[in-house]
This record gives structure tokens, sequence and C-alpha cells, in this order.
């Protein structure tokens, strides 16, 4: 919710340590690959302590042909709610919110002991590859339907704002 804004801006802030996360979530809300169900606050007696994003990105391929699916960035729970299950919580609902919204799978570059039990696999799998070097095991993808990443290879297209922060 709009109203959340500040608050989910706090989230992030404290949680990364800097602000290039929240501003980056700012811009997202702006722009036209945010989808407003899946920006998904957690609420712990009323405060907001928990955060997750997933954006619209497009994969493509070699040939030029595009495939849609979600990124899931970034994701934050406050420092002092952290360790109590929170962001598994929100990774769960998310994907499955994503899920009942049609959507075929969703990417995440994110922490390799992290995401695989949610059932995220290196997106190498599939032949999808980041738009800048960083290791397999970190860059990896999830089918929210089956067949969801079947004939889609490519490299990731992010949003523009993920570059402007
Ligand atoms: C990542 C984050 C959202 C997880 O939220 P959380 O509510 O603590 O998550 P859960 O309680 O569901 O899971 C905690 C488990 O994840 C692991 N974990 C959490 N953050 C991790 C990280 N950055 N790297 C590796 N493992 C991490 C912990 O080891 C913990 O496992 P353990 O309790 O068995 O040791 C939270 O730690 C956070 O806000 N971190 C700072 C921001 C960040 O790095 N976001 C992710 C990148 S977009």
């Amino acid at each position: 919710m709009e109203s959340d804004k500040p608050a989910v801006y706090a989230v992030n802030k404290n949680a990364f340590g800097q602000d290039a996360e929240a501003r980056l979530v700012d811009l997202l809300r702006e722009g036209n690959t945010f989808i407003p169900d899946l920006s998904i606050v957690a609420e712990l007696d009323g405060e907001i302590v928990g955060h997750i994003l997933f954006t619209r990105i497009k994969i493509v391929s070699e040939a030029g042909e595009e495939k849609h699916s979600l990124a899931l960035a970034p994701m934050a729970v406050l420092p002092e709610f952290q360790r109590q299950g929170i962001g598994s919580k929100l990774v769960e609902y998310g994907l499955a919110k994503a899920k009942e919204l049609g959507f075929p799978s969703v990417i995440v570059l994110g922490h390799e002991a992290y995401y695989p039990k949610f059932g995220f696999q290196p997106a190498s799998k599939w032949g999808i590859k980041p738009p800048f070097d960083v290791s397999d095991s970190v860059f990896m993808a999830i089918e929210l339907k089956v067949g969801g990443l079947e004939a889609v290879s490519g490299t990731v297209e992010y949003p523009q704002e993920f570059s402007s922060v």
C-alpha cells in the first residue's frame, strides 16, 4: 500500500545498513514493472518488520525472443526480527501469490544457502543467464507451474531502475 511507503523504506534501509535498496523500492514503485500485489509486507503487532518485492522482468533469447518472468528483489527484515522465520514466510507467501497471479517463474540473485529451500535451483539449469558476471550458484530460478521455464533460455533483463541506484 502507498501508505506503507515510509515504513517499507525504513525496513530496507535498516536491514541493508544503507539506503540504496530502499531507494530502489521507491523507484520501482513508480515504474511499469511494479505489481502492487507483489510488494508484500510482514507485520508484527501492527508494525511493518519485513518487506519483499517481485517485479516484472524479461528473459531474452539469443534470437531476441522475450519471455516474461519475475525478479525477487529486494527482500528485507528488520535486524532485530531476523532469524525468526519472517523472511521465509515472505518468500513462501510471495511465491504463492505470484503463482496465483499466473506468473510462470521467478528469478533471484541471492544467497545459495537460503533460496534452495524454497525450490530455487541454479538458473543455468534452464540456460538462463544474468546480465552481469556472478557465480552460477547465486543466480537462481524457480518454476511456478509445470514447464514454467521450458524452452525459456537467454539473458535476464532487469528493470532499468536496478541500474540507477
Ligand atoms: C535475508 C533476510 C531477509 C532473511 O530474513 P529472516 O527473517 O532472517 O529469514 P528467516 O528467519 O526465514 O531465515 C533465516 C535463515 O536464513 C539465513 N540467512 C539470513 N540472511 C542470510 C544471508 N544474507 N546470507 C545467508 N544466509 C542468510 C540464516 O542463516 C538463517 O538460518 P539459521 O537461522 O538456520 O541460521 C534478512 O536476513 C535480511 O533482511 N538481511 C539483510 C538484507 C538482505 O541481505 N536481503 C537479501 C538480499 S535481497
